[in-house]
């Protein structure tokens, strides 16, 4: 349901990266960090949804440059903090 935030608000957001732990884990993200990084080779990257920035955050720590639309505020002050 949408509140004040437009969607997944401050509660989910604080959740999200705690009851998804799995997807945190270095074995899920550092392959898909790896292969995008490839991909990306001396580009920039966008991600639709970057979320609390889960593969961003590596990604941009890797040199890619990345930007990132994301709906929620929320999630947004999760990964800048
Ligand atoms: C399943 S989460 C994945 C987050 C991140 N990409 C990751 O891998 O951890 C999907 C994200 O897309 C965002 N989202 C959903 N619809 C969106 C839209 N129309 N515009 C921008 N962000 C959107 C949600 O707020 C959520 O943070």
């Amino acid at each position: 349901m949408p509140d004040e935030d437009g969607y997944f608000g401050e509660q989910v957001a604080a959740r999200y990266d705690e009851s998804s732990a799995d997807m945190f884990e270095p074995a899920v993200v550092e392959p898909a960090v790896d292969f995008l990084a490839e991909l990306a080779r001396d580009g920039r990257a966008l991600e639709l949804g970057i979320g609390t920035g889960r593969i961003a955050l590596p990604l941009a720590a890797r040199g890619v440059p990345v930007q990132g639309i994301e709906l929620s505020k929320a999630r947004v002050a999760r990964l800048r903090a």
